[in-house]
């Protein structure tokens, strides 16, 4: 069995290519680098340079490689660019995803994973998310990926395809520090890029209604992510015609000053933060039930935030060595 896999030059991706191929499956990845970077692939893992607009390209890989599986993660993922720039959004995130969705079921490939996120749920007011929480997406970014997952969910009724729609809560950490991500976009970043400049933090706002006045979210490590990829895989194999959706998170809330503390400790910097207004959008809390996931996949999150910071300051280190000096 190949599966071929979009997106699979990015943070992410890359971490999905390595776990299917250590599970023993074929892979290709298909990538039109515009983040992606080609180095991150692995010798012996072909990189079909592509857009998933263009459906002649991606009908050609499908064919040329055999595939019979597609894990779909290429997307543009920044929240505020999307608010600012919503049609690019629409265009990669549905349009590309639709063009794809259409060269897989005219090639009849059976199995379908989606990269879907918690950004679906917008400003949920629950204590844990669960899949049946209503989706009230609060950017364009979040507006694109629960379209996908309606085109994805719809798709799959109307042909059979099998279909995962994986909700990734927040992402962190790496396998190596060659794979980690290269973007400031997340809390565990940006923390890093403060301490870098030898300046303090910044959290936004400490008025929420949350135990320490912070914002609350569920930090997953990207291996555990990829390996949620592994066991969606296989679950779709082994039942045609199945529809999942489930989140993929730890189930644990962690506020941003435990965050803060976390990484001071692992860093060695030792900078006390600001504490700024509150940014629009930011929800006091979100947090995984993870119980879906286990039972359908009996898959469950195993590494802790100490693994997930230490593995990402070691990829920080790679490209910032200043980092590392006092
Ligand atoms: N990073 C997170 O915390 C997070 C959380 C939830 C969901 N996600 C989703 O996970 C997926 C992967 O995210 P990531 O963090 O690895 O991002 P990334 O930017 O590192 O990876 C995206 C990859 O897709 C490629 N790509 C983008 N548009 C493409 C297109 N139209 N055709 C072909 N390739 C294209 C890029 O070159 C890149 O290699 C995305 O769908 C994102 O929305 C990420």
């Amino acid at each position: 069995m190949t599966w071929l896999i979009t997106g699979g030059a990015g943070y992410i991706g890359a971490h999905v290519v390595r776990a299917m191929t250590e599970a023993g499956e074929q892979a290709v990845v298909y990538d039109d680098l515009s983040t992606g970077i080609a180095d991150r692939v692995p010798d012996g893992v072909p990189l079909v340079v592509g857009s998933t607009l263009d459906g002649e390209r991606v009908a050609r890989a499908l064919a040329d490689h055999e595939v019979t599986g597609v894990i779909h993660l290429a997307a543009k993922k920044q929240v505020a660019e999307s608010v600012a720039q919503p049609l690019p959004y629409y265009r990669e995130n549905v349009e590309g995803l639709r063009v794809l969705l259409d060269a897989v079921t005219t090639a009849g490939v059976p199995s379908f994973v989606f990269s879907s996120s918690a950004a679906v749920y917008g400003m949920p007011d629950v204590d844990l998310v669960t899949e049946e929480t209503p989706c009230l997406p609060m950017s364009p970014y979040g507006e694109t990926k629960l379209a996908g997952e309606w085109l994805v969910r719809a798709t799959g009724k109307a042909t059979g395809l099998s279909t995962a729609c994986l909700r990734y809560f927040n992402v962190a950490g790496a396998a190596r520090p060659e794979l980690a991500d290269t973007g400031v976009f997340n809390l565990v970043p940006m923390v890093f890029e403060k301490l870098t400049e030898h300046a303090p933090p910044r959290i936004f706002g400490d008025d929420y209604p949350t135990p320490d006045g912070t914002c609350v979210r569920d930090y997953i490590h990207v291996v555990d992510v990829a390996e949620a990829h592994v066991a969606a895989a296989h679950a779709l194999r082994s039942s045609p015609g199945r529809s999942l959706t489930l989140n993929i998170g730890r189930g644990e809330g962690v506020s941003v000053r435990e965050m803060i503390d976390h990484i001071a400790t692992v860093t060695g910097h030792h900078l006390p933060p600001t504490i700024t207004p509150r940014r629009p959008g930011d929800p006091p809390r979100v947090v995984a039930s993870a119980d879906r996931a286990a039972t359908e996949l009996a898959w469950k999150a195993k590494h802790d935030l100490h693994d997930m910071i230490t593995s990402a300051w070691h990829g920080w280190l790679r490209l910032h060595p200043e980092a590392g000096r006092d």
